[in-house]
């Protein structure tokens, strides 16, 4: 392996060259959002719209990887376009989230249902601690932008989050960005 470098536009989060990147529709994150009757019609409205994208930077038989994403501005009932979320698979892995461009929230949670809240600008680096579910949400007018950097091994683990949801939901009220208790999850 030799050194390299890549470019990353920091406005839209593309990073070239790149070794892979794929795309979240709205349509592909069903269940995510606490309003499924104005999800698909937004789907059906809005053309299924990008909710964000991922591109990363792999070589094989290094122990780092990285890459950007970058959320779209939006909201489905004045709840803020999200990721997923996930625990790495090693749950023993973290990871670094580096923000360059927009306004978002990392929203964090342990595994006994602790919750912790980072406000991400540009500038901002957070360190997602080993063992912790992290999912990031756009409240900004702009492309919400960070660089994350983890172990090749961290792996991704969807499935409590897709059954449980997270204990914080993020939403539009009175005109301000509220952090509130997800009525979907039983304390
Ligand atoms: C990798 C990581 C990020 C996310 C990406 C999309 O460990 O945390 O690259 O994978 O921001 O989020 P998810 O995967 O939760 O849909
Ligand atoms: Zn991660």
């Amino acid at each position: 392996m030799i050194p390299e470098h890549v470019v990353i536009d920091d406005k839209s989060g593309l990073m070239t060259p790149n070794t892979g990147r794929y795309r979240k529709r709205l349509s592909e994150l069903r269940g995510l959002f606490q309003d499924a009757q104005v999800l698909e019609a937004e789907i059906r409205t809005k053309g299924d719209p990008v909710v964000y994208e991922v591109i990363e930077y792999k070589k094989g038989g290094s122990d780092l990887f990285f890459g950007t994403t970058a959320i779209l501005p939006g909201k489905v009932n004045g709840e803020y376009y999200m990721t997923r979320g996930h625990f790495h698979k090693r749950r023993d892995m973290g990871e670094v989230y580096y923000t360059r461009n927009g306004a978002g929230i990392l929203l964090l949670e342990s595994p006994d249902g602790e919750t912790s809240v980072i406000e991400m600008r540009p500038g901002t680096c957070a360190f997602i601690a080993p063992n912790w579910a992290h999912r990031s949400i756009n409240i900004g007018a702009e492309s919400l932008v960070f660089v994350w950097v983890c172990s090749v091994d961290a792996g991704h683990d969807y499935g409590q989050i897709v059954r449980t949801g997270m204990r914080k939901i993020v939403v539009e009220r009175e005109g301000k960005v509220a952090v509130l208790d997800n009525p979907g999850v039983v304390p």
